[in-house]
């Protein structure tokens, strides 16, 4: 049978499981429409709000290379470098629900089959703010959108009851993702950061609130590096800068660890990876852990704005795995590798009985004296 690549991932069906993670190739309805006809099979939106957004002054995103021989990490644009991470400043869409609302209406008229999922953002501090995610819900369902990704992850927001300190609250979680569940008629998605202690308490806060799915991870709170010359930050406003977000290859391994601590805690919940993802081995690692669709963001900016040939080598990709390994859908290899991790203490060791897993306090203390 021929390999199938459409999939079902919280009730809606889509073609193919690679969504446009939110942020830059998703900040407009001509950039999504390009990323449908280059073949995404879903796009989530910039993260849209109802409080105005002035962004800093100067680049809000920039990647870090290394050289190969030396290890050298640097911003600075140079011949013969492989990407390390992409770094940003970026705060959610500089436009307003206004300007977002026709324009929802026109992609799906364009693309009713393509997953349209309406990303949005509003504070957590008092019910009007709690209304104001019903507002932002409403708007954008009304208009055709899929889903709603819940965004309580961006790490760079001032305000305490916004962004990734709403993602930090396992109670605050669940407060607004009920009051999005009041009003919603459709999948709720919650993106959750990854800085925190334990990202399965506040999955669990998404859950209780009526998510119907866990989106992670969005950029890991990071600083950009020192020019060891001129003694700046590589990226700065006046000498000044502030927690930004790493995202690129350098995450992939940190999101997955995310990944598997939830879709272990949760086999039979849905989950949407995301972090470092640029070709088909890439997005492999998540569906292995469990997630039935995988977003891109940073290599998707990188080409085209909206990554026309990443998304044509995911594909390709996918089609050339599930036939070398004999799957005829997603179904055949979502989570296959989900209980390979384990507790240190189960990893074979040359000789079992000499394992003493740090419990023994004696000969531990002594060890230094
Ligand atoms: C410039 C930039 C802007 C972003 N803006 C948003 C946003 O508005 N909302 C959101 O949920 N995530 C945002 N993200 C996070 C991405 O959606 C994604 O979670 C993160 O970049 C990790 O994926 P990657 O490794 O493929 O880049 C942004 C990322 C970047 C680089």
């Amino acid at each position: 049978m021929a390999a199938q690549l459409a999939t079902t991932f919280t009730g809606l069906r889509f073609e193919n499981p690679f969504l446009l993670a939110s942020a830059p190739p998703t900040e407009s309805d001509s950039n999504i429409m390009r990323a449908f006809d280059a073949g995404w099979g879903g796009v989530v939106t910039k993260t849209i709000g109802l409080h105005p957004v002035v962004n800093v002054d100067g680049p809000k995103t920039k990647f870090l290379r290394a050289t190969p021989e030396s290890g050298h990490l640097s911003m600075q644009k140079r011949p013969g470098t492989a990407l390390h991470s992409s770094w940003n400043w970026e705060l959610i869409s500089d436009k307003p629900l206004d300007w977002w609302v026709p324009r929802i209406s026109r992609i799906k008229q364009a693309h009713p089959a393509r997953m349209l999922v309406a990303s949005i953002m509003a504070g957590s501090g008092s019910d009007e703010e709690l209304r104001h995610w019903q507002t932002l819900a409403t708007a954008c369902q009304n208009e055709g959108a899929d889903a709603l990704e819940l965004n309580l992850s961006c790490p760079h927001m001032d305000r305490t009851d916004m962004g990734s300190n709403i993602g930090k609250d396992q109670g605050l979680i669940s407060i607004v993702t009920q009051a999005v569940a009041e009003v919603a008629r459709v999948p709720i998605w919650a993106k959750l950061t990854p800085s925190t202690t334990d990202i399965v308490v506040e999955a669990g806060g998404a859950f209780l609130g009526g998510a119907a799915a866990v989106t992670s991870s969005n950029t890991f709170p990071s600083l950009p590096l020192v020019d060891p010359g001129t003694l700046e930050f590589e990226m700065n406003v006046d000498g000044f800068v502030s927690s930004g977000g790493l995202g690129g290859p350098a995450i992939l391994p940190l999101s997955m660890a995310k990944m598997a601590q939830l879709t272990q805690a949760f086999p039979d919940k849905s989950f949407s990876g995301i972090g470092g993802v640029s070709e088909f081995a890439h997005a492999l690692n998540y569906f292995l852990l469990g997630c039935g669709t995988v977003q891109v963001c940073t290599a998707a900016m990188l080409d085209h704005a909206i990554g026309p040939n990443i998304i044509a080598s995911l594909l390709s990709g996918m089609r050339e795995a599930m036939e070398r390994h004999g799957w005829t859908s997603l179904d055949d290899f979502r989570g296959i590798r989900r209980d390979r991790i384990v507790t240190h203490s189960r990893i074979r060791r040359p000789d079992a009985k000499a394992y003493h897993g740090g419990y023994e306090a004696e000969g531990y203390a002594a060890a230094d004296r």
